[in-house]
């Protein structure tokens, strides 16, 4: 058995969740706490990658071998990735974006007087879709499916609405996996494939899934 060699290969991961700011003192966000797009960077980093690490707000250390940009809300992620993006070998998506930002962001702490009250969301920009359409130097292009149903139905509807190389799909309603635990399981889709990655550590998880991803890289070259 030969490790897979990464060396000279760029590898962009992003992780964790982002925030939407609502005023000064208020955002939306998620419970994404970043372990597993951390680990993600940090097995492609052991193998000799380039690894640059988007992150959201996390209270991680920065995986050692990797360079760690932080960033706030989805835009910023954004522009950030389509920067990054072609000048990589592969993009990894395991970051829990907001869907929706806020339409105007209060520039002043909002005051209580209602009893109810709405605010108004636009959509974010999708970050990973932008990427797998980049035309020019577009790196092989990795999801990932957070759902709490229908897991392989609404995977493989991203997978394919996205254009994606190839999806990890999380069933993020089963306790113990998902958000913010140790461990997980996933199941990985393609056009043709679909490989089941048991539940296990994160850590084990990302080692298995940058082996498959570089294996699938090596396989287009
Ligand atoms: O961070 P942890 O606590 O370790 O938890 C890990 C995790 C559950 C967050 C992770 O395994 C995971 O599932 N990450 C993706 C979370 C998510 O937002 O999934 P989604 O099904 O909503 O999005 C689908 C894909 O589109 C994802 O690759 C996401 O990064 C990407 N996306 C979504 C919206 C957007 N505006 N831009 C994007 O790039």
């Amino acid at each position: 058995f030969v490790e897979p060699k990464l060396q000279g290969q760029h590898w962009v991961v992003t992780a964790g969740p982002t925030q939407e700011a609502i005023d000064p003192v208020r955002y939306i966000s998620n419970h994404s706490s970043g372990k597993m797009g951390y680990a993600i960077a940090q097995a492609a980093a052991s193998l000799g990658a380039k690894v640059s690490l988007i992150s959201g707000p996390t209270k991680l250390e920065a995986p050692s071998g990797c360079k760690r940009i932080s960033v706030t809300s989805a835009q910023d992620m954004h522009q950030l990735a389509m920067e990054l993006a072609p000048n990589a070998d592969v993009f990894i998506a395991c970051a829990a974006v907001a869907d929706y930002r806020v339409a105007q962001v209060a520039e002043q702490k909002i005051k209580k007087h209602e009893d109810a009250m709405q605010i108004n969301l636009v959509k974010n920009p999708d970050i990973v879709a932008d990427v797998a359409a980049l035309n020019e130097n577009r790196p092989f292009t990795v999801g990932f499916a957070a759902e709490t149903q229908d897991v392989e139905h609404y995977a493989k509807g991203k997978l394919q609405k996205k254009k994606l190389n190839l999806i990890a799909a999380n069933n993020v309603a089963v306790q113990g996996q998902g958000f913010n635990s140790d461990d997980n399981a996933l199941t990985l889709y393609s056009a043709d494939e679909t490989i089941p990655l048991s539940l296990a550590t994160k850590v084990e998880l990302a080692q298995q899934l940058v082996k498959i991803i570089s294996d699938k890289v090596s396989d287009q070259k």
